[in-house]
């Protein structure tokens, strides 16, 4: 497996790489747009920090490219969308640089509520402006939180300590969440109109773009301070330069802007306006951590198809993994054989999971089936785990999904129905010692057939010779049998078996098994 490592990754970072067994590393610092087009087509996984711009181009050419890894939280500078449907997992590293980037955001906020960097400029040069530079304390001051997640704890927890009163605003998490950490939960115009301070820590979505804008802006305390260490585009930066030549806005700290990098801004110029160049997560201990936490998980999904952190796919850690994988095999066997039985244009994909494993997140599990129904019809389309579900919604089929953890007659059962124009159709499995997979009913025929190569399903009235006459028809075609399963609704009524042939059956003897007296239907199915 071939890694690049792009963006001074920290050294820690890629010997974990080169330690990997079987993974060469390449670190190429500085590529530019055309450079990394020219040689990503080489490489498996790719290690990025913010300056790699990975566009849908990228991803068009990188054929083997299986893996991004973002050294960091912020995925902005990858296209998803492209990668999911090319099913490359995009990876980040959330945690890793939280403490770095609620301490920044500390900083700013203290160095705001002191004029540190507006005094330092001054003595240098050689200046001693005592009461230009008279400052606030923070102590009992609101501070708002918007985005209590990672960061935004961390930013409240210190400033509980700094003894500040502190809200939040996060539709995402409970005020008992947020009760916990001392802060009270309110909704954003509340926020803004008793916030002494306001802090951002969300992502950077449709929804947060220009969060803190002209009318946001008018709606807070007269001499508010304004941080935002989370993603450019979320302040609007031409409202806030209005704000703070008027002091409507007593002052603001960006570390992070709407272009990057910042070269020239009027902010810049404003005596109550500081700034750092997206230093928020840039101290030696984020960075290691970063990347030696998307080294390692870069490492597991190559060599073990762990699959943590992923932006673009359900997570599959070491632990659910070892659990799951008989069923991750089960699940697409019974996908695909679902998938080649059922007859018509498909609306939906029913699966059903009862007794023990309902009990696991089975989310892994969904996605092996989607892939599993996808892939006979897909063909010469990589389907995995990360484009399973996109494919489906992009082609209107719904997936449905249901649990109950009550045992019936198996321990564990996975049901897999598809609904087609046609009609509807339904098989389920399970493992037989834990490990070995078996299909236990087609429809409502109960059997014990071994979903293993191809496979010869018929249904046909239960009248003496049609086995036998199905049997002779193989044999004459060099067919040979590896193992039957039938199973019966009564005698004499309708039943349905499932041959394990050694080879495929060529169309026109499967056109010749169907033309057979008493058969309902014959498909040939690999699995
Ligand atoms: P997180 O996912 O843990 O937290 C984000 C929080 O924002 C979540 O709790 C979510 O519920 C909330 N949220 C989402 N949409 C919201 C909305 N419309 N209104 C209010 N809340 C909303 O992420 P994190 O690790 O805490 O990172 C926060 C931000 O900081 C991200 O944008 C990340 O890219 C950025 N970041 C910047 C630096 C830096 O160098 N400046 C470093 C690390 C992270
Ligand atoms: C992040 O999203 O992790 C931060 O912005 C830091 C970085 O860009 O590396």
């Amino acid at each position: 497996m071939k890694v690049l490592a792009t963006d001074n990754l920290s050294e820690k970072g890629i010997e974990v790489l080169r330690n990997a067994k079987g993974m060469e590393v390449d670190v190429k610092n500085k590529l530019s747009p055309e450079e990394l087009l020219a040689c990503i087509p080489d490489y498996h996984a790719l290690v990025v920090r913010s300056a790699t711009k990975v566009t849908a181009k990228v991803l068009e050419v990188a054929k083997k490219l299986k893996v991004v890894g973002r050294a960091g939280v912020g995925v902005d500078n990858i296209d998803v969308e492209a990668a999911t449907a090319k099913g490359v997992v995009v990876m980040n590293t959330p945690g890793g640089n939280t403490i770095t980037a609620a301490e920044h955001t500390i900083s700013l906020m203290l160095a705001l509520a002191k004029n540190v960097p507006q005094a330092t400029a001054s003595m240098r040069g050689g200046k001693w402006e005592k009461s230009k530079f008279l400052n606030v304390e923070v102590y009992d001051k609101v501070l708002g939180i918007v985005g209590l997640g990672r960061i935004g704890s961390e930013v409240a927890k210190r400033a509980r300590g700094l003894a500040m009163r502190v809200i939040a605003y996060d539709p995402y998490i409970s005020a008992d969440a947020a009760a916990s950490l001392g802060v009270e939960l309110v909704d954003l115009p509340e926020l803004f109109l008793r916030s002494d301070f306001i802090t951002i820590h969300t992502p950077l979505t449709p929804e947060t773009r220009n969060l803190i804008d002209k009318k946001a802006i008018a709606s807070m305390k007269d001499g508010v301070r304004i941080i935002n260490c989370a993603r450019g585009g979320i302040v609007d930066e031409a409202a806030l330069y209005e704000a703070l030549k008027s002091r409507k806005v007593g002052g603001a700290a960006l570390d992070v802007f709407e272009r990057e990098p910042l070269t020239e801004s009027p902010l810049v110029d404003l005596d109550n306006f500081i700034c750092t160049p997206h230093l928020g997560a840039a101290t030696e201990e984020a960075q290691e951590n970063v990347a030696i936490a998307i080294a390692q998980q870069i490492v597991d999904y190559l060599t073990q198809g762990v699959i943590r952190n992923a932006v673009n796919a359900p997570s599959l850690e070491p632990e659910l993994l070892k659990k799951l994988k008989p069923y991750l095999t089960l699940a697409e066997k019974l996908g695909r054989f679902e998938s080649q039985l059922s007859e018509g244009r498909m609306e939906e994909i029913r699966i059903g999971y009862r007794g023990e494993i309902a009990g696991f997140d089975c989310a892994p599990l969904t996605v092996a089936v989607v892939k599993g129904v996808l892939d006979p019809i897909l063909v010469g389309e990589e389907v995995n785990a990360v484009n399973a579900l996109p494919w489906a919604k992009a082609r209107g089929i719904r997936v449905v999904e249901s649990k109950s953890t009550v045992e019936e007659d198996f321990a564990s059962l996975i049901t897999v129905g598809i609904k087609t124009d046609k009609g509807r159709s339904e098989v389920a499995g399970t493992l037989f010692s834990r490990q070995d997979p078996r299909v236990v009913w087609i429809d409502e025929f109960h059997l014990e057939a071994i979903p293993e190569g191809y496979l010869l399903v018929f249904s046909n009235l239960d009248v003496p010779g049609v086995i036998g006459r199905i049997g002779t028809l193989l044999g004459q075609n060099q067919v040979n049998i590896a193992g039957m399963q039938l199973g019966r609704e009564r005698p004499g009524g309708r039943a349905v078996s499932v041959v394990n042939v050694d080879s495929p059956i060529p169309p026109e003897v499967m056109e010749e098994v169907r033309r057979l007296p008493n058969i309902v239907y014959a498909k040939l199915v690999k699995v």
